[in-house]
């Protein structure tokens, strides 16, 4: 990505300030693991990542999306870079939180997206806080049926990532 289309990247994004927009006490940061990735190394996303991986149709899962640090510069390349809509940039984007109040933040930062509550590591685990539609958002994003290999300890996150790119996903982090 050239310098300048992460500057106005960048640009998009600071109207967010870092962490800020829900409470998160100690324990909780410690039980979740929320720390997100600062803007500024968010522009590391594009040595790990070709820029083709934002193509139009190409779509971005963040399965540990916190408030859409990374989905919301996803965003942005799509639009910026490849002049998508906002609309259609959005009909790409895809991100996975374990808690209520980042998932709700992540999609109003983004306008949209099909941003989901779930668990990534039990994905058939019903949550406290979950709507019918993140049930079956997580079925059809994460769910095998004929086994519980989710369950299974070593592995798991090959395993996570391999499945999100059969499934045709760009698995952008798994930094839980
Ligand atoms: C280190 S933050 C990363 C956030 C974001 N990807 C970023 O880089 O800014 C990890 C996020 O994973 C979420 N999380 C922790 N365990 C999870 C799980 N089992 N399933 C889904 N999300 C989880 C936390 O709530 C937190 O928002």
């Amino acid at each position: 990505m050239s310098a300048e289309l992460w500057a106005d990247v960048a640009r998009k994004m600071n109207g967010h300030a870092y962490m800020e927009g829900v409470e998160r006490p100690v324990d909780r940061v410690r039980a979740t693991g929320e720390i997100f990735t600062p803007t500024a190394l968010v522009a590391g996303m594009p040595a790990a990542l070709p820029l083709e991986r934002f193509a139009p149709g190409k779509t971005i899962l963040d399965p540990a999306c916190g408030d859409g640090q990374f989905l919301v510069a996803a965003k942005w390349v799509k639009i910026l870079h490849y002049g998508l809509s906002e609309e259609a940039a959005l009909r790409d984007i895809y991100g996975v939180d374990i808690m209520r109040d980042n998932v709700d933040l992540c999609r109003r930062r983004l306008g949209g997206g099909t941003i989901v509550m779930g668990n990534v590591l039990d994905p058939k685990a019903i949550l406290e806080g979950q709507t019918e539609q993140d049930i079956d958002y997580m079925r059809r994003l994460f769910a095998d049926e004929s086994s519980d290999r989710f369950h299974a300890g070593d592995g798991r996150r090959r395993r996570l990532e391999r499945d999100a790119a059969r499934a045709g996903f760009v698995p952008l982090t798994l930094g839980i």
